[in-house]
């Protein structure tokens, strides 16, 4: 628990980052990644996001060290079940969570029939994503939100331990940058804002 009197205190450098946040690509990424401390810190983070009546519908998996070598693997052996896929594609699969030191995946547990809206449950997930991505950049950090195949197949969400009704709001893959950032196009400002 943060203490009362520190709630909000001002942090302009804070807008630094949020001008200037940048994912970094998964599949260029290098070590080393958060230590436990930091993991900690960018958990805390996540957890901490607007959420209408404290439901907390979300949840996080963890995946390092040798989890993201049973990761690949679980991947690998998913697409050699189909049968018609190549060598490369299943030898990528089996590599694809070693791409990054850390990847946290962040689980929707939105609910239905209950008061609060799906919508608005999804969206707390959303921001959950985003807060981890915004404390792993604060930390030194880059950080890649995404879904790919596997955030959607049934296979995998049962392997990992989902429930039915839980869905990967996505995978926040952390470690350093291994080549450099570059900027993308934004949004023109004006074309999206209007004023009532
Ligand atoms: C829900 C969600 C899923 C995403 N999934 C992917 C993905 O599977 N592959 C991908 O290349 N980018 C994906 N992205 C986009 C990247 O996270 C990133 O936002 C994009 O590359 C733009 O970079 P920026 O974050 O620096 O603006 C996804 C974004 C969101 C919000």
């Amino acid at each position: 628990m943060v203490d009362a009197s520190s709630l909000n205190r001002p942090a302009p450098q804070t807008i630094d980052l949020l001008l200037s946040r940048r994912s970094g690509s998964a599949k260029a990424m290098t070590g080393p990644g958060p230590n436990p401390e930091e993991l900690r810190v960018i958990l805390q983070a996540g957890a901490r996001v607007p959420d209408h009546k404290k439901l907390f519908p979300w949840r996080f998996i963890v995946f390092e060290g040798e989890g993201r070598k049973r990761m690949g693997q679980m991947l690998g052996d998913i697409l050699c079940a189909e049968g018609d896929v190549s060598d490369e594609r299943v030898a990528m699969e089996r590599e694809r969570f070693r791409r990054a030191p850390v990847v946290i995946g962040v689980v929707s547990r939105a609910r239905e029939n209950i008061p609060i809206p799906m919508w608005e449950q999804e969206l707390s997930a959303g921001a959950v994503c985003q807060n981890v991505l915004l404390a792993a950049h604060a930390l030194g950090y880059v950080a890649n939100w995404i879904t790919e195949w596997y955030a959607y197949d049934p296979r995998v969400k049962e392997k990992l331990g989902l429930k039915p009704d839980e869905r990967i709001a996505g995978f926040i893959y952390i470690g350093k940058p291994g080549e450099p950032l570059e900027e993308r196009v934004r949004p023109d400002l004006d074309s999206l804002v209007t004023y009532f």
